[in-house]
């Protein structure tokens, strides 16, 4: 039970006054509604005057609040200003125990109360404001508004990835993609991903696919600090082994049946890597890139043809779809490219 203010109102008007409660956002939806045999009391989250209705102070049992919106504007309710409730957005990420949310400017000012909100009605420890990206390789900006911050473990499709968000991308636009590679059919397969990451890709294919090898490969050297422990928290370190540098200079050569390229900064420039990585007849590439509304899925089949071709080498294109949307008029796409030497 809890103490709260409440509309009294005979049985017969409850219908009327029930709208003008929901229109003015004030009922509290944590708390359940009572009904006797003349009247109907609706807890409510601030006293208001309404005609023929009682304001009164009394108990209301709580109600299972399992709805995670409802449950976040509650909290949000207890600590901001009504009309700062309204405009904090409804969508928020959740990665491990951790929350990414964006806000107005306008509601910038309560971030810290924001934050507790998402933190307290969602169950999680840190929350981060979502500052857009920066740099042409749009790094993204977090600044973190409650919490203590530092890595998390965030699970998906049974693979665990450890993780700072506020250090190192994790992309929920790209679920379908990682879940499509947990799903191929590549059974004792050589895999080189040459962008690995912190094993975004890697991982959904050594815990669900049954490959004989993957060579990771990831330069950036805080990134293969996480993508080495990921590999031991999924426990698949005999199948996984994970390199440190440039795919350039570091990847094994003439040995993959496939070749992941998830990479989105001109990766047409990495494409005759790829060949050099790839067995000498050829093989698979999950080959990644940008293109424009305009040019759409064709761009970066084009793209990627003209240097196959220039190599020596015949090109199919499996299957195609777009990732995700990346900025203004710019899609993620992945072509699953068949090449083969002429
Ligand atoms: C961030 S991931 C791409 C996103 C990822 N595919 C996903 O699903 O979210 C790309 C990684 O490639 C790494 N990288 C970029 N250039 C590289 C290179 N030449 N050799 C090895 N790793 C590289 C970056 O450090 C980065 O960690």
């Amino acid at each position: 039970m809890t103490l709260s203010w409440g509309v009294k109102v005979p049985k017969e008007d409850a219908e009327r006054v029930h709208k003008i409660l929901l229109k003015r956002k004030i009922i509290d939806i944590s708390l359940r509604t009572l009904r006797d045999e003349k009247y109907v009391y609706f807890p409510v989250v601030a006293p208001i005057v309404i005609e023929n209705t009682e304001l009164v102070r009394m108990n209301f049992p709580k109600k299972n609040m399992l709805n995670p919106k409802d449950k976040i504007r509650h909290e949000l309710l207890k600590r901001v200003p009504k009309e700062i409730v309204e405009i904090v957005p409804e969508y928020w990420e959740v990665i491990g125990d951790a929350v990414i949310i964006k806000l107005p400017e306008d509601a910038e000012k309560y971030k810290k109360a924001i934050g507790e909100s998402f933190a307290i009605a969602l169950g999680k420890k840190d929350v981060y404001l979502d500052k857009g990206v920066e740099g042409e390789l749009r790094k993204p900006r977090f600044e973190l508004i409650y919490g203590t911050g530092g890595p998390t473990i965030h699970k998906e499709n049974k693979v665990l990835y450890k993780l700072d968000p506020a250090r190192i991308m994790f992309s929920s636009g790209n679920i379908d993609e990682r879940i499509r590679m947990s799903r191929l059919n590549i059974t004792d397969e050589i895999i080189v991903d040459m962008f690995a990451g912190i094993g975004y890709f890697s991982l959904q294919i050594a815990v669900h696919c049954n490959p004989r090898l993957i060579y990771a490969i990831e330069k950036n050297p805080e990134a293969f600090e996480y993508l080495k422990e990921n590999i031991l928290l999924n426990n698949v370190n005999d199948t996984v082994i994970p390199i440190l540098g440039d795919n350039r200079n570091v990847s094994p050569e003439g040995i993959a049946d496939r070749v992941i390229m998830g990479y989105l900064h001109k990766t047409h420039k990495f494409l005759r890597r790829a060949l050099e990585i790839l067995k000498p007849e050829g093989g698979i590439i999950h080959y990644h890139d940008l293109v424009h509304n305009y040019g759409g899925i064709e761009e970066a089949k084009r793209r990627a043809l003209n240097i196959l071709e220039n190599a020596g080498y015949r090109m199919s294109v499996l299957s195609s779809r777009y990732v995700k949307s990346y900025s203004p008029n710019v899609w993620h796409v992945v072509l699953d490219l068949k090449v083969e030497q002429e």
